[in-house]
């Protein structure tokens, strides 16, 4: 995150010495990403971090792609990925290319019997469903329904679930996640123009420190394989960090819609940006509010970009039976635009209760086995009048 914030205890002058009362060494971590060159933070340590007793079992968690060369609209229904205990075997890869996975989970028990951290990715986690608490080694975030939990790659984490029922869409990205760029002035600080604001974002405000010894299992995802490690102090043993990276929420709830008399484009959603894709969100706003506008959105060829839409709540103006957790990929190279009627229906209308997270990829999306499980594979037909 382009601020600086800190949570606990740290010395006054980095890299010098700093103790606990009882006299013994706190022992410092550069946490930091892209070379020295990205954002970082400085950790203080009761142990040691790098105290690896024994590695375990390695597995591949490679997504299975059905269609590499995917041309077909299609509609996927959220909802029906199984719920599963485990956290990390809940999480169904949908769509995927080599800068970011699509997620869909819904785990039914915290994580809690092992730590987990990606470092192939950043992730973004949209609770869909659910409460809880996000602990990492840098501080804890409760999260609620419309939370978007940006968790930077390398971040370790357990999570608490309130409840069994809980529903989230994840993407995991190969570069960086940030927020666009044209929204920061020359600081990085978010200008007025901006959807959202600093107030808006919030950093991890509980930090639990653990100075216990023992057998900790980390399972780290790198390269597509999960490596079980296991260390001998527990992997959250921070007494104090300050800088720049860390994990934070952003509730889709607080983003401010941008309108206009006539129809805005959906850059004016923007939340995120990457390298490779862009995250948006789509939220309850007034129409446009010229006499003549038409609310639904044009026909437009996305001829860059795929394009991924995760219905939240509320109805979806342009789309025809679009239910909660519903998915439409609309490929790069075909173009899409209203259902039929629903632009004729949308002419007069004053607002728009939809809620919606869209990801645009510069890269085509391959679709996996755990996509077709769920796909409604007409969908490609359903701009055609006699389509129901
Ligand atoms: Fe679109």
């Amino acid at each position: 995150m382009p601020f600086y914030h800190k949570l606990g205890n740290i010395p006054a002058k980095k890299h010098t010495i700093f103790k606990s009362e009882q006299g013994d060494f706190y022992y410092e971590e550069l946490f930091g990403t892209v070379g020295f060159d990205g954002m970082s933070s400085l950790l203080y340590h009761t142990q040691r971090p790098t105290q690896v007793k024994e590695i375990l079992k390695s597995y591949d968690v490679l997504p299975k792609i059905a269609v590499e060369k995917n041309m077909k609209s299609l509609s996927l229904k959220g909802f029906n990925i199984t719920p599963t205990d485990d956290f990390l075997e809940s999480r169904k890869t949908v769509l995927a290319n080599s800068d970011c996975y699509i997620v869909l989970a819904a785990p039914k028990k915290s994580l809690r019997d092992y730590f987990y951290k990606n470092t192939d990715s950043d992730e973004v986690i949209f609770v869909h469903k659910g409460t809880g608490k996000l602990r990492t080694h840098l501080g804890n975030i409760d999260f609620k329904y419309g939370d978007y939990l940006v968790i930077p790659r390398g971040i370790i984490y357990q999570i608490d679930f309130d409840s069994e029922d809980n529903r989230l869409f994840i993407v995991e990205s190969k570069s960086p996640v940030y927020t666009p760029k044209r929204y920061r002035n020359w600081f990085g600080q978010l200008l007025e123009h901006a959807p959202y604001c600093e107030r808006d974002i919030h950093g991890p405000s509980e930090l639990e420190t653990h100075n216990e010894q023992g057998d900790f299992i980390i399972k780290v995802k790198k390269q597509n394989t999960i490596h079980e490690y296991v260390y001998a102090a527990h992997p959250f043993s921070v007494v104090g960090w300050d800088g720049y990276n860390f994990p934070y929420k952003f509730s889709i709830h607080d983003f401010e819609p941008i309108t206009g008399r006539i129809h805005q484009p959906p850059p004016v959603h923007q939340t995120f940006e990457t390298k490779a894709f862009v995250i948006c969100s789509f939220v309850p706003r007034l129409y446009d509010y010229h006499p003549q506008a038409i609310p639904a959105p044009y026909h437009h060829s996305n001829i860059d970009s795929d394009e991924v839409l995760y219905y939240v709540d509320g109805d979806f103006m342009s789309r025809k039976n679009v239910e909660k957790g519903q998915i439409t990929l609309h490929p790069a190279g075909i173009p899409h635009g209203p259902h039929p009627g629903t632009m004729e229906k949308s002419i007069g209308k004053k607002e728009t209760l939809e809620l919606a997270v869209m990801v645009d990829t510069f890269k085509p999306l391959m679709v996996t086995d755990e996509a077709l499980k769920i796909a409604d594979e007409d969908y490609y037909q359903s701009w055609l009048d006699s389509h129901h």
